[in-house]
C-alpha cells in the first residue's frame, strides 16, 4: 500500500497507507485527516479537499484539469501552481512516499 504523507497548515504530519484504485481524498478521509472536508464527497464540487502536492511528485499527479481549476477558482484556501483537489488524484504504486500539505481549515 503507498504510504503518503499529510501535513497539516500548523507542520503535523500524518502517515497513511493507502490502497490503489481509491482517490487520495477517500485515503485521507478514512485516516482523519483534519483539515480535509471533502464536502462534496469526491464531486469535483466543493474545492474543501485542496492539497498542495510537493514537487517531486507533480509530474506523477499531473497538473489540475480545466474543471478542477475552475474549482480551485473557488477555494478558499490560496491556490498554488501545486494545487490539486484530492478527490481527483487516483492512488498509483508510484505516489509512495508522496508528501501533500492541507491549507488551514476552512
Ligand atoms: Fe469536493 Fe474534492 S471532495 S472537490
Amino acid at each position: 500500500m503507498p504510504k503518503i504523507t499529510f501535513i497539516d497548515h500548523s507542520g503535523e504530519a500524518r502517515i497513511v497507507a493507502a490502497s490503489v484504485g481509491e482517490t487520495l481524498m477517500e485515503a485521507g478521509v478514512k485516516a482523519d485527516i483534519p483539515e480535509l472536508d471533502a464536502e462534496c464527497g469526491g464531486a469535483c464540487a466543493c474545492g474543501t479537499c485542496h492539497v498542495y502536492v510537493e514537487e517531486a511528485f507533480l509530474d506523477k499527479v499531473g497538473f489540475a484539469g480545466e474543471a478542477e481549476q475552475q474549482m480551485l477558482d473557488y477555494a478558499e484556501s490560496p491556490v498554488q501552481e501545486n494545487s490539486r483537489l484530492s478527490c481527483q488524484i487516483v492512488v498509483q504504486d508510484e505516489l509512495d512516499g508522496m508528501t501533500v500539505r492541507t491549507p488551514a481549515a476552512r
